[in-house]
């Protein structure tokens, strides 16, 4: 990978928040900041477009319709789906496994005897649902416990999956490791066992280019706001041989065909799955975060974000009493730095850097059974986007230098 030419100086000017306070922001896999291009065509659509889609025949509905349906396109392409068809638009990445594990699990008759496999690194969402699901069918969840480096192998999946398993759920990228696991070799061993591959990608999405269909995953779920776009919208990629097999996750106006008191013929897909009315100017918003992201080029974003890990790994290792949780190489941690002080609590840590001006997080992250397995109660999360700078790194690892000190260590 060649050195980035992203104008950092220049793009920071795009995002108001970064250009309002001096805080350094190392928030971003909670959610990202907001380009003013996003936010202004939030604000176009809403000024010149809106109405409610799908439902009216005057001009301004079709404008809407078309605004949306254009976003779908949008991001059907930019995760190289094979149609529009097969983009679900729901509320954040939550929603999309949500729906998913609801639809999918009552189509796949799943209960007494079938195997769930959850990688033990997932967020809440992609595991809370598989739970609930095997808590309300008589099904079991089982756990893919990846290794300390935060690595998972196709031989680490084949050995934790039995006949028995129906459906494996595992994130591209973990929100506290960074490490990237091989969804595509995944994909093959679970479609020769006959299973279904359920992939998390809220953390992949803004830091990789996504292929769905070289992946060949049976889902993809992301969100938004992690990705340049404004909270509240989120996407649910899936096959359409079974997206137009599955029940809808909720019901509503635009769900169905036909409703008579007797009979309901549900409508097609997409629209099965999006009841009510729609997030429209969401979608807007999203869109332009993808032309967004693809103007500054997605190989210049990767670029960019490993150069800021390399170096921000290099200062928080030099510190003594620091531990970055996994593995060593920065190309293993997609800007996402979870770490730990020795006898320093993450909410002490979080809390000086806060007084420093620097935000980050403390806490499990929702991946709480990660950190037990790991050992580690809790931990504290430096994640970088490509608009960040060395500087930021600076203060964050002259601040991280200090804590011991500041806590009453004497070194
Ligand atoms: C890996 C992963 N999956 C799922 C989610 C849930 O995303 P959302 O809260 O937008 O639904 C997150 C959010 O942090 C995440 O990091």
């Amino acid at each position: 990978m060649g050195q980035s030419t992203i104008d950092v100086k220049a793009v920071r000017k795009e995002f108001p928040v970064l250009n309002q306070s001096d805080l350094a922001y190392l928030d971003n896999s909670a959610t990202v900041q907001k380009p003013q291009r996003v936010l202004d065509a939030v604000t176009h659509y809403y000024q010149t477009e809106n109405a409610n889609p799908f439902r009216g025949l005057y001009d301004l509905s079709v404008a809407a319709t078309d605004a949306y349906e254009n976003a779908r396109q949008k991001v059907a392409d930019f995760i190289h789906a094979p149609k529009k068809q097969d983009i679900i638009f729901t509320r954040n990445a939550s929603e999309s496994l949500n729906l998913v594990a609801y639809s999918m699990g009552r189509y796949l008759k799943i209960g007494k005897g079938d195997e769930i496999l959850v990688s033990i690194a997932e967020h809440h969402s992609n595991m809370l649902p598989w739970r609930m699901l095997a808590e309300q069918t008589g099904a079991t969840v089982r756990y893919l416990n990846c290794h300390k480096d935060g690595s998972l192998t196709v031989d680490d999946l084949k050995a934790a999956m039995t006949p028995n398993t129906r459906i494996v759920a595992v994130a591209e990228i973990s929100n506290v490791l960074g490490r990237a696991w091989p969804i595509a070799d995944f994909a093959k061993v679970c479609h020769e066992q006959g299973a279904v591959i359920v992939v998390d990608g809220a953390q992949s999405v803004p830091h990789t280019k996504i292929d769905v269909t070289a992946m060949d995953c049976d889902f993809f779920a992301f969100s938004g706001h992690k990705m340049y776009a404004p909270m509240g919208i989120g996407v649910l990629y899936g096959k359409s041989e079974w997206l137009n097999k599955m029940p809808p996750f909720m019901t509503g106006g635009e769900t169905i065909d036909i409703v008579t008191t007797d009979r309901i013929v549900w409508a097609e897909v997409p629209h099965r799955f999006e009841a009510g009315t729609v997030n429209v100017g969401g979608a807007v918003g999203l869109a332009e975060a993808i032309d967004f992201m693809e103007d500054l080029g997605l190989d210049q974003i990767e670029a960019r974000e490993l150069e800021l890990t390399t170096y921000a790994m290099e200062r928080l290792k030099a510190i003594p009493h620091v531990h970055i949780i996994g593995a060593d190489e920065p190309e293993n941690h997609h800007g996402i730095l979870a770490f730990s002080i020795d006898g320093v609590h993450p909410h002490d840590i979080t809390t000086i850097l806060s007084e420093n001006k620097i935000a980050v997080r403390a806490g499990h992250h929702c991946a709480e059974p990660l950190h037990h397995y790991l050992g580690v109660p809790s931990t504290t999360r430096a994640s970088l986007s490509f608009y960040n700078t060395r500087e930021e790194i600076d203060r964050l690892a002259d601040a991280v230098g200090q804590i011991r000190k500041e806590m009453g260590y004497d070194e």
